[in-house]
């Protein structure tokens, strides 16, 4: 690597209990949110999904962990190496993160789980957010152990101890447990060496076809641009599978309404690509990791106000299909997240929402058995058998998590 940024080559999930320091923590890493390039774009895309990129760096001749840094500079004048751009997912909103978490599997390689140590553990978010690392079976861990500026060395002790026994035959069981402080920037080298160590990039397939998840979708012209000046429809999400280069065809689906002869159907659409942004630089190609940017030969109109979120796009030809129903194999949760109620089981009849990607959709159940049930939506999504499916019921005035479909059909 010899460029100073670089696109994000692997996303991290950032999870953990409110107030336990998520935010600082990214803070620490990255310095701000956004950059300075195309702030709009990024920031509306950030909004929904919350991504934010830091790069990592070494210093030369120095030992480990010292040597991790994201500083370009020391106070002495050393200069230190880039050594990857990571991308951390932190889906803002309590309500809807374990379902973003839980649909967006392929949208985190890794995850770093943040638990304060002034509380003790487990809060409920942290047992929520463990539990859902394990159900999307999510191995390469980091446990963060924040705020330890405020506890005193037995407290601390005693912290890190609860920690040890609460992921004990979870998939965190091996994850180092790192004592942090993200506020005064202490052991964040320790952290960046961990997460080195714990959370490699993947290995990616040269040639596949290319899949991304739509998250968010703009018009990015401002009112009374004139018809030459136009732009087409801004797409914006993550690349799970092969390569994006300008100029390339794509296909997006479900598509568009089309309404004939009083009857509606979902059409695919077929564009091509006219820009490309990643880790906020305009590219010419992209790979996966992190949040990216596509300006398409769409009618901005069609893209407007995230028209589009929830599509997936790729290589013509080489979608999942859309679909207006589907069977799910159904694993209930013990309790309903939120609250401290037992999950009853799904009835005929009753609607649920579905997270499926980037997709929410709300579905009617029209047959329902012990571990699957059928549905059928108000909306289509495009997804393969196998696609995982955060089940969301109504509970008083919410939506709350009750489960996890895999898709079957
Ligand atoms: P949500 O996004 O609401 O879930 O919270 P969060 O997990 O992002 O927590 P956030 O980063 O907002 O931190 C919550 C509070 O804890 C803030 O007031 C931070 O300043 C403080 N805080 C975070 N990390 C540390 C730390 O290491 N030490 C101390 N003393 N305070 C911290």
């Amino acid at each position: 690597v010899t460029q100073e940024t670089t696109q994000p080559e692997v996303n991290i999930g950032l999870v953990g209990h409110v107030d336990h320091g998520k935010t600082t923590l990214v803070q620490a890493l990255s310095g701000s949110w956004t950059d300075q390039h195309s702030e709009e774009m990024k920031r509306g895309i950030s909004i929904r999904l919350g991504y934010a990129d830091a790069t990592f760096r070494k210093f030369p001749d120095t030992d480990e962990p010292e040597c991790y840094t994201v500083e370009e500079e020391r106070p002495d004048g050393t200069k230190s190496d880039p050594l990857r751009t990571v991308s951390f997912v932190d889906a803002p909103g309590h309500e809807t993160l374990m379902a973003t978490m839980l649909s967006g599997a392929s949208l985190m390689d890794g995850a770093v789980l943040v638990v304060s140590a002034t509380e003790d553990v487990p809060q409920s978010q942290t047992e929520e957010h463990l539990m859902a690392l394990d159900i999307i079976g999510i191995e390469n861990i980091v446990i963060a152990q924040n705020k330890v500026d405020l506890v005193d060395r037995d407290r601390a002790v005693d912290n890190y101890q609860q920690i040890q026994e609460f992921v004990e035959g979870t998939v965190a069981e091996d994850a180092p447990i790192v004592p942090i402080s993200a506020q005064q920037g202490v052991n964040m080298d320790l952290l960046i060496g961990a997460i080195e160590d714990e959370i490699p990039t993947p290995e990616r397939t040269e040639g596949e076809d290319a899949r991304m998840y739509v998250a968010r979708s703009f018009d990015i012209n401002r009112p009374g641009t004139t018809w030459e000046n136009l732009s087409g429809g801004v797409i914006g999400g993550s690349l799970v599978a092969g390569e994006f280069e300008n100029g390339d065809e794509i296909q997006l689906r479900p598509g568009r309404e089309v309404e004939e002869g009083g009857k509606t159907e979902w059409q695919s659409i077929e564009t091509s690509i006219r820009s490309l942004q990643a880790g906020s630089e305009n590219v010419d190609s992209v790979t996966p990791g992190g949040l990216i940017g596509v300006g398409t030969g769409l009618d901005p109109s069609l893209a407007k106000g995230d028209a589009l979120g929830g599509q997936v796009a790729g290589t013509p030809g080489s979608l999942p299909p859309t679909r207006n129903d589907f069977e799910m194999d159904v694993e209930l949760l013990d309790r309903v997240v939120g609250e401290n109620d037992e999950v009853e089981e799904i009835s005929t009849g009753e609607p649920l929402m579905l997270t499926v990607g980037t997709a929410t959709t709300v579905g009617a159940v029209t047959s329902a058995r012990t571990g699957e049930c059928e549905v059928k939506l108000k909306r289509p999504v495009c997804a393969p058998e196998g696609a995982k499916i955060a089940i969301n019921r109504r509970v008083g005035a919410r939506w709350r998590l009750i489960g996890v479909g895999t898709l079957t059909e």
